[in-house]
Protein backbone atom coordinates (compact mmCIF):
# COMPACT_ATOMS: atom_id res chain seq x y z
CA UNK A 1 0.00 0.00 0.00
CA UNK A 2 1.60 3.48 -1.44
CA UNK A 3 0.46 6.29 1.16
CA UNK A 4 -1.63 8.64 -0.17
CA UNK A 5 -0.02 12.55 -0.37
CA UNK A 6 -1.50 15.71 -2.43
CA UNK A 7 0.30 16.19 -5.09
CA UNK A 8 2.04 19.86 -3.50
CA UNK A 9 3.31 17.77 -1.09
CA UNK A 10 4.40 15.01 -3.52
CA UNK A 11 6.37 17.42 -5.42
CA UNK A 12 7.98 19.46 -2.57
CA UNK A 13 9.41 15.94 -1.51
CA UNK A 14 10.34 15.41 -4.60
CA UNK A 15 12.82 18.40 -4.24
CA UNK A 16 10.97 20.47 -7.15
CA UNK A 17 9.91 23.85 -4.95
CA UNK A 18 8.65 24.66 -1.33
CA UNK A 19 5.05 23.30 -0.71
CA UNK A 20 3.88 26.55 -1.48
CA UNK A 21 5.81 27.02 -4.42
CA UNK A 22 4.65 23.34 -5.78
CA UNK A 23 1.02 24.37 -5.58
CA UNK A 24 1.89 27.57 -7.66
CA UNK A 25 3.50 25.46 -10.22
CA UNK A 26 0.60 23.20 -10.40
CA UNK A 27 -1.75 25.62 -10.51
CA UNK A 28 0.28 27.21 -13.55
CA UNK A 29 -0.63 24.32 -15.58
CA UNK A 30 3.18 22.93 -15.57
CA UNK A 31 1.90 19.30 -14.21
CA UNK A 32 0.78 16.26 -15.51
CA UNK A 33 -0.91 13.37 -13.57
CA UNK A 34 -1.24 10.47 -15.84
CA UNK A 35 -0.52 11.92 -19.30
CA UNK A 36 -3.29 14.62 -18.33
CA UNK A 37 -2.89 18.33 -17.10
CA UNK A 38 -3.69 18.33 -13.59
CA UNK A 39 -4.50 22.16 -12.05
CA UNK A 40 -5.26 21.25 -7.99
CA UNK A 41 -2.63 21.24 -5.61
CA UNK A 42 -4.73 18.90 -3.27
CA UNK A 43 -5.17 16.42 -6.07
CA UNK A 44 -4.36 12.95 -4.02
CA UNK A 45 -1.55 11.23 -5.59
CA UNK A 46 -0.48 7.17 -4.77
CA UNK A 47 1.06 5.58 -7.51
CA UNK A 48 0.17 7.97 -10.44
CA UNK A 49 2.58 8.64 -13.13
CA UNK A 50 3.71 12.41 -12.39
CA UNK A 51 5.36 14.79 -15.04
CA UNK A 52 6.61 18.10 -14.51
CA UNK A 53 6.74 20.02 -17.97
CA UNK A 54 7.20 17.29 -19.79
CA UNK A 55 9.41 15.51 -17.45
CA UNK A 56 8.80 12.70 -15.05
CA UNK A 57 9.34 12.93 -11.68
CA UNK A 58 11.12 9.94 -9.61
CA UNK A 59 8.90 10.77 -6.83
CA UNK A 60 9.44 11.81 -2.83
CA UNK A 61 12.89 11.39 -1.77
CA UNK A 62 14.45 10.84 1.06
CA UNK A 63 15.32 14.69 2.54
CA UNK A 64 19.01 15.61 3.44
CA UNK A 65 20.69 18.51 4.96
CA UNK A 66 24.41 19.31 4.38
CA UNK A 67 26.78 21.81 5.95
CA UNK A 68 29.20 23.61 3.57
CA UNK A 69 32.21 25.80 4.47
CA UNK A 70 31.77 27.57 1.53
CA UNK A 71 35.37 28.96 0.02
CA UNK A 72 36.02 32.45 -1.30
CA UNK A 73 34.75 32.98 -5.29
CA UNK A 74 32.31 29.98 -5.04
CA UNK A 75 28.66 30.98 -6.03
CA UNK A 76 25.84 29.67 -3.82
CA UNK A 77 23.76 29.08 -6.49
CA UNK A 78 21.97 25.98 -7.15
CA UNK A 79 22.33 26.89 -11.25
CA UNK A 80 25.15 28.28 -12.76
CA UNK A 81 25.58 29.20 -16.82
CA UNK A 82 28.61 30.11 -17.21
CA UNK A 83 30.54 27.23 -15.83
CA UNK A 84 31.75 28.80 -12.72
CA UNK A 85 32.30 26.60 -9.54
CA UNK A 86 28.96 26.28 -7.54
CA UNK A 87 28.44 25.30 -3.46
CA UNK A 88 26.14 22.39 -5.06
CA UNK A 89 29.14 20.99 -7.50
CA UNK A 90 31.36 21.22 -4.19
CA UNK A 91 29.07 18.32 -2.52
CA UNK A 92 29.70 16.17 -6.16
CA UNK A 93 28.92 12.06 -4.91
CA UNK A 94 25.40 13.90 -3.95
CA UNK A 95 22.77 13.01 -7.00
CA UNK A 96 19.51 14.54 -5.73
CA UNK A 97 18.97 17.79 -6.66
CA UNK A 98 20.10 19.64 -3.70
CA UNK A 99 19.13 23.98 -3.44
CA UNK A 100 21.51 26.31 -0.89
CA UNK A 101 19.45 27.58 1.44
CA UNK A 102 20.00 31.70 1.32
CA UNK A 103 22.83 33.19 -0.24
CA UNK A 104 26.49 34.08 0.80
CA UNK A 105 27.94 36.73 -1.78
CA UNK A 106 31.05 35.29 -3.91
CA UNK A 107 33.95 36.37 -1.34
CA UNK A 108 31.73 35.61 1.29
CA UNK A 109 33.64 32.17 3.43
CA UNK A 110 31.92 30.29 5.62
CA UNK A 111 28.73 28.19 6.98
CA UNK A 112 26.06 27.24 3.98
CA UNK A 113 23.60 25.26 4.41
CA UNK A 114 22.29 22.96 1.36
CA UNK A 115 18.80 20.71 1.34
CA UNK A 116 16.36 18.85 -1.30
CA UNK A 117 13.79 19.85 1.67
CA UNK A 118 12.17 22.54 -0.47
CA UNK A 119 9.67 23.65 2.65
CA UNK A 120 12.81 23.32 4.96
CA UNK A 121 14.27 26.04 2.76
CA UNK A 122 11.66 28.06 2.69
CA UNK A 123 11.48 28.17 6.62
CA UNK A 124 14.69 28.82 7.28
CA UNK A 125 15.44 31.57 4.62
CA UNK A 126 11.82 33.16 5.10
CA UNK A 127 12.02 36.84 6.97
CA UNK A 128 9.12 36.15 9.08
CA UNK A 129 11.30 33.23 11.06
CA UNK A 130 13.86 35.46 11.87
CA UNK A 131 16.68 32.20 12.17
CA UNK A 132 19.70 34.27 13.79
CA UNK A 133 23.18 34.00 11.98
CA UNK A 134 26.47 35.22 12.83
CA UNK A 135 29.10 36.49 10.67
CA UNK A 136 32.71 37.38 11.53
CA UNK A 137 33.68 40.55 9.97
CA UNK A 138 37.72 41.58 9.41
CA UNK A 139 37.54 45.53 8.40
CA UNK A 140 39.73 48.39 7.79
CA UNK A 141 39.31 51.37 9.09
CA UNK A 142 41.75 51.37 12.34
CA UNK A 143 40.41 50.84 15.47
CA UNK A 144 36.43 50.09 16.25
CA UNK A 145 35.17 52.38 18.62
CA UNK A 146 33.08 50.70 21.49
CA UNK A 147 30.24 53.64 20.01
CA UNK A 148 30.49 52.07 16.62
CA UNK A 149 29.97 48.53 17.87
CA UNK A 150 26.99 50.06 19.62
CA UNK A 151 25.54 51.82 16.66
CA UNK A 152 25.50 48.76 14.60
CA UNK A 153 23.80 47.02 17.35
CA UNK A 154 20.85 49.53 17.34
CA UNK A 155 20.64 49.52 13.57
CA UNK A 156 21.21 51.70 11.49
CA UNK A 157 20.35 53.39 8.38
CA UNK A 158 21.12 52.26 4.66
CA UNK A 159 19.57 52.74 1.63
CA UNK A 160 16.86 49.67 2.12
CA UNK A 161 15.70 51.05 5.38
CA UNK A 162 16.97 50.83 8.93
CA UNK A 163 18.51 47.23 9.79
CA UNK A 164 17.10 45.72 13.06
CA UNK A 165 18.84 45.14 16.33
CA UNK A 166 21.78 42.95 16.15
CA UNK A 167 24.22 41.32 18.28
CA UNK A 168 27.87 43.07 17.83
CA UNK A 169 30.96 42.32 19.62
CA UNK A 170 34.60 42.76 18.80
CA UNK A 171 36.89 39.18 19.01
CA UNK A 172 39.71 40.70 18.14
CA UNK A 173 41.51 43.93 17.36
CA UNK A 174 39.55 44.74 13.93
CA UNK A 175 37.30 41.97 14.11
CA UNK A 176 33.52 42.20 14.40
CA UNK A 177 31.48 39.68 15.36
CA UNK A 178 27.56 40.27 13.81
CA UNK A 179 24.76 38.21 14.74
CA UNK A 180 21.75 39.58 12.57
CA UNK A 181 18.47 38.31 11.60
CA UNK A 182 17.32 40.07 7.94
CA UNK A 183 18.78 38.96 4.93
CA UNK A 184 19.30 41.52 2.88
CA UNK A 185 21.43 41.93 0.16
CA UNK A 186 25.50 42.87 1.20
CA UNK A 187 24.10 43.47 4.51
CA UNK A 188 26.72 42.78 6.46
CA UNK A 189 29.16 44.89 4.16
CA UNK A 190 26.98 48.08 4.13
CA UNK A 191 26.17 48.22 7.40
CA UNK A 192 30.29 48.23 8.65
CA UNK A 193 30.88 50.52 5.29
CA UNK A 194 28.18 53.23 6.95
CA UNK A 195 30.03 53.42 10.07
CA UNK A 196 33.53 53.76 8.20
CA UNK A 197 34.88 50.34 7.77
CA UNK A 198 35.24 48.63 5.13
CA UNK A 199 34.84 44.87 4.96
CA UNK A 200 38.34 42.99 3.95
CA UNK A 201 36.86 39.62 4.81
CA UNK A 202 33.48 38.28 6.08
CA UNK A 203 33.03 34.42 6.81
CA UNK A 204 29.91 33.44 8.51
CA UNK A 205 30.56 31.40 11.34
CA UNK A 206 26.48 30.17 12.78
CA UNK A 207 23.16 29.73 11.23
CA UNK A 208 21.09 29.23 14.01
CA UNK A 209 22.01 27.09 16.78
CA UNK A 210 24.29 24.99 14.18
CA UNK A 211 28.24 26.04 14.18
CA UNK A 212 30.10 26.05 11.10
CA UNK A 213 32.99 24.59 13.97
CA UNK A 214 36.28 22.95 12.45
CA UNK A 215 34.58 21.88 8.77
CA UNK A 216 37.73 22.39 6.21
CA UNK A 217 36.94 25.04 3.44
CA UNK A 218 35.39 23.62 0.72
CA UNK A 219 34.44 20.74 3.14
CA UNK A 220 30.69 19.26 4.00
CA UNK A 221 29.15 16.90 6.07
CA UNK A 222 25.51 16.11 6.61
CA UNK A 223 23.47 17.43 9.51
CA UNK A 224 22.00 14.73 11.78
CA UNK A 225 18.20 14.49 11.78
CA UNK A 226 18.70 16.15 15.78
CA UNK A 227 20.41 18.99 14.07
CA UNK A 228 17.51 19.26 11.39
CA UNK A 229 14.66 19.37 14.19
CA UNK A 230 16.57 21.53 15.90
CA UNK A 231 17.04 24.02 13.13
CA UNK A 232 13.54 23.95 11.94
CA UNK A 233 11.92 24.25 15.95
CA UNK A 234 14.50 27.11 15.90
CA UNK A 235 12.87 28.59 13.01
CA UNK A 236 9.38 28.19 13.82
CA UNK A 237 9.47 29.86 17.37
N1 LIG B 1 26.17 39.99 4.51
C1 LIG B 1 26.97 40.31 3.47
O1 LIG B 1 27.31 41.47 3.32
N2 LIG B 1 27.38 39.34 2.65
C2 LIG B 1 27.04 38.05 2.80
O2 LIG B 1 27.47 37.21 2.01
C3 LIG B 1 26.21 37.72 3.87
C4 LIG B 1 25.78 38.71 4.72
Amino acid sequence: MVAAMRLAKYLAHSGVASRRGAAAIVRSGRVRVDGVDELDPAREITTQHVELDGVPLAGPQELVVYALNKPAGVLSTARERHGRPTVVALIAEEKRRLYPVGRLDAPTTGLILLTNDGELANLLTHPRYEVPKTYRARVDGGPVAAATLRTLAQGIELEDGRTAPARVRLVAPGVIELEIHEGRKRQVRRMCEAVGHRVLALERVRFGSLELGDLASGAHRELSPAEVETLRAQARR
